[in-house]
C-alpha cells in the first residue's frame, strides 16, 4: 500500500468512526502464534517471529489512527510452563525486538513501558528493558505497554502488599483501604482503562491478563491468528466498539440522555 493509500484509508476509517467512536486504550492478547506456524508444518517459532511483524503493523496503525494507549500481552506469568526451549527462543525473540524495534518507536514519538515482574528476565533483558524505557520516557505520542512476565492476579497482589506495609507502619487503617487506593497502585493506574480488549486465536478467555482494569472493558474476540491479524481486522474490531453502548451500570436512556445534554 503507498502513503497516499494509507493515509486516505486511516482518514476513511475515522470518518466512519468518529473520533469519539474511537477507543483511547486498546489492550490486546495476541494469541494463535503456535497455531498459525503449525498450520504451515513449521515449528511454533515460526510464529512468534511472524507475529511480530503484525505488532509493528498495529503500532503503526494505532499511531496513525491517535488511539493514546496500546498494551500488549506478550508473555503471561503462566508461560514459562511452556517447554524450555520455546520459553529460551521467546526470551531471544523479545531481546531481539527490544534491540532492534526501539529506536524507531523513540523516532515516532512511542513510549515503550514493560510491566510486569521483570525480576525474573535475564539480566541482558533486564537492562535493555531499562535503556528502552529511559529513552522514549519523555515521548507524548502513543503509550506502548508491554506485558511481560505479566499476571493480573500478580499485578494486584503487588499492590495489596505495599498497602500491607503501610498498614503495618501505622500510617494506613485497614479500613481506608478503598478500591481507589488498589487502583493507584497497579500498573497501569496513570493511564485511562481499557476502552477495548481484543483476543485474537478463537479463545474467549482472560488468561488473567488484566484482570482488575478490564472490569468495564468492551471485549471483542476474533478467530483470525495473531500473525494474520492485519488492518483489516483491526478495523473490524475498532467497528464493532464504535457500535457499542457503554452503560457503566446506568440504564440505555440515561446514556442517551447524558450524550445529548
Ligand atoms: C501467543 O501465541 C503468544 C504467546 C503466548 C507467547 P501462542 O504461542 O499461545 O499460540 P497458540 O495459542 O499455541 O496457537
Ligand atoms: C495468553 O496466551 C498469553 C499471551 C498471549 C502472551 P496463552 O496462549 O498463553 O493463553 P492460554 O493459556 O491458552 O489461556
Ligand atoms: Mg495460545
Amino acid at each position: 500500500m503507498s502513503k497516499k493509500e494509507q493515509s486516505d484509508r486511516v482518514r476513511n476509517c475515522l470518518k466512519l468512526l468518529g473520533k469519539e467512536g474511537l477507543p483511547r486504550h486498546i489492550a490486546i492478547i495476541m494469541d494463535g502464534n503456535g497455531r498459525w506456524a503449525q498450520q504451515r508444518k513449521k515449528p511454533r517459532v515460526f510464529g512468534h517471529r511472524a507475529g511480530v511483524e503484525s505488532v509493528r503493523e498495529l503500532v503503526r496503525a494505532s499511531g496513525e489512527m491517535g488511539i493514546e494507549v496500546l498494551t500488549l500481552f506478550a508473555f503471561s506469568s503462566e508461560n514459562w510452563r511452556r517447554p524450555e526451549k520455546e520459553v529460551s527462543l521467546l526470551m531471544e525473540l523479545f531481546l531481539m525486538a527490544l534491540e532492534k524495534e526501539v529506536r524507531k518507536l523513540n523516532t515516532n514519538n512511542v513510549q515503550l513501558r514493560i510491566i510486569g515482574d521483570v525480576a525474573d528476565f535475564p539480566e541482558k533483558i533486564r537492562i535493555r528493558i531499562a535503556e528502552a524505557e529511559s529513552l522514549t520516557l519523555n515521548n507524548t505520542g502513543l503509550v506502548l505497554n508491554i506485558a511481560a512476565n505479566y499476571g493480573g492476579k500478580w499485578d494486584i497482589c503487588q499492590a495489596v502488599r505495599q498497602l500491607a506495609t503501610r498498614v503495618k507502619q501505622g500510617e494506613l487503617e485497614p479500613d481506608e483501604i478503598t478500591e481507589e487506593k488498589i487502583a493507584e497502585r497497579l500498573k497501569l493506574h496513570d493511564l485511562p482503562e481499557p476502552d477495548l480488549f481484543i483476543r485474537t486465536g478463537g479463545e474467549q478467555r482472560i488468561s488473567n491478563f488484566l484482570v482488575w482494569q478490564l472490569a468495564y472493558t468492551e471485549l471483542f474476540f476474533t478467530p483470525v491468528l495473531w500473525p494474520d491479524f492485519n488492518r483489516d481486522e483491526f478495523e473490524k474490531a475498532l467497528i464493532s466498539f464504535s457500535h457499542r453502548q457503554r452503560r457503566f451500570g446506568q440504564t440505555g436512556k440515561q446514556v442517551e440522555q447524558r450524550r445529548n445534554a
